[in-house]
């Protein structure tokens, strides 16, 4: 098939996507088609993406250091830089951190570094695209094993033959909003020598993860941090291998003196404000108790309220219809997920005010698609 059939293809299964601009910061109200509507599909869970502190320490960052890092941190290194990571480790309780310039990059760097040709990987089934192709790149054998399934990890950790194996999975999963089993996962250890990694991406600031029994810790600075980056935390040796081995890092221009500067003050500021992590979470029970009592078929645990519709062209109209009434919601559809779903994903710095204006819309256009058939308009 050439690129003109498979775009064919893509959008003759509602999968096309396109973008959609918005033309403001991305607080919990950002300006979209020329009017203000609530965000409920960001990862400035928080909201320090905006927060005055964060804003004015990346701005002296640009003022003393310039706009780039210019060359990869082997050759350009800032001070910032080593500040983030020696932050980072304390934070994760590690000995050292190593800084990427993105969370993407973080992942496929780390997987490929320490796993090779003859190794094996067990990775969870909905894991991270980028914890996928870390996998792929890193030429190991790769064993999917069932979602959170602990006794199907197990099962197929007992099979494996290889001396060096690594398990993988995220923490928080993205798109499903549920939490690994990594106390059990931890557990296994016990019986089965294994290297355990963690993607903590959707849980920093929101969930512990600083359990022992992890080895690497990756993270990302893009979300709650609400820069840009992402990192890996674990022993001394583990980050003098990566700095020595990991291709996205040596071979990738550093971290900007901006973004570093910024998820050093966020950084800072959630380990210091633990309302934010509360406010978060009973926004997130709120909505997702409201959601499930007018019938919606919704799951997660925390912040991200998956919202599950199954049908592509039903799952992009409902975000129309939302979007027309100032609510800004994103759909999810394959390949990213198996079945159609909305992402929705509350902020600290929501209102009740702001949850309910939503909350009424999801009720209206839920029962217009025929998704809520048992309720009255
Ligand atoms: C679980 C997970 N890991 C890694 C990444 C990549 O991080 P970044 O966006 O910082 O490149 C993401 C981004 O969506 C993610 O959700």
């Amino acid at each position: 098939m050439n690129i003109k059939q498979k775009l064919k293809d893509i959008k003759g299964k509602n999968l096309f996507r396109e973008f959609r601009t918005i033309t403001s910061s991305c607080d919990s109200i950002v300006r979209f088609n020329g009017k203000e509507c609530i965000m409920l599909a960001s990862n400035n869970y928080f909201g320090l993406n905006t927060d005055p502190r964060v804003i004015a320490a990346g701005k002296r960052a640009l003022d003393k250091y310039g706009s780039g890092n210019v060359a990869s941190r082997l050759i350009v290194n800032l001070d910032l830089h080593e500040k983030l990571e020696k932050d980072i480790a304390r934070y994760k309780k590690c000995q050292a951190a190593l800084v990427y310039s993105g969370g993407f990059s973080a992942n496929i760097g780390i997987i490929s570094s320490v796993v090779g040709k003859g190794d094996a990987i067990l990775s969870d089934e909905l894991n991270h695209a980028s914890i996928i192709d870390g996998c792929r790149l890193s030429k190991a054998d790769v064993v999917v094993y069932k979602h959170c399934d602990i006794e199907d990890l197990e099962s197929k950790l007992s099979k494996l033959k290889n001396k060096n194996i690594l398990v993988v999975t995220d923490s928080v999963f993205s798109m499903d909003g549920d939490v690994a089993p990594l106390k059990e996962i931890i557990n296994l250890k016990r019986k089965y020598s294994f290297t355990f990694m963690v993607d903590d991406a959707h849980a920093t600031g929101i969930v512990d993860t600083n359990l022992e029994g992890i080895d690497i810790h990756m993270g990302t600075l893009s979300k709650t941090l609400g820069s840009q980056g992402g990192y890996a935390a674990g022993s001394n040796e583990l980050i003098d291998f990566l700095r020595n081995t990991s291709r996205p890092f040596m071979y990738s221009t550093g971290l900007s003196p901006a973004d570093t500067a910024s998820a050093l003050e966020a950084l800072k500021i959630m380990q210091e404000y633990k309302t934010l992590r509360t406010r978060l979470i009973n926004n997130a029970s709120y909505f997702r108790k409201r959601l499930k009592n007018m019938g919606f078929k919704v799951f997660g645990d925390l912040q991200i309220i998956p919202l599950i519709i199954g049908d592509n062209k039903k799952t992009m109209k409902f975000q129309k219809l939302l979007e027309e009434d100032g609510i800004f919601v994103t759909g999810i559809r394959f390949p990213t997920v198996k079945s159609a779903r909305l992402r929705i994903s509350v902020m600290a710095t929501h209102t009740r005010k702001q949850l309910n204006k939503a909350l009424y819309s999801f009720k209206k256009n839920g029962i217009k698609l025929g998704l809520l058939p048992h309720v009255r308009k």
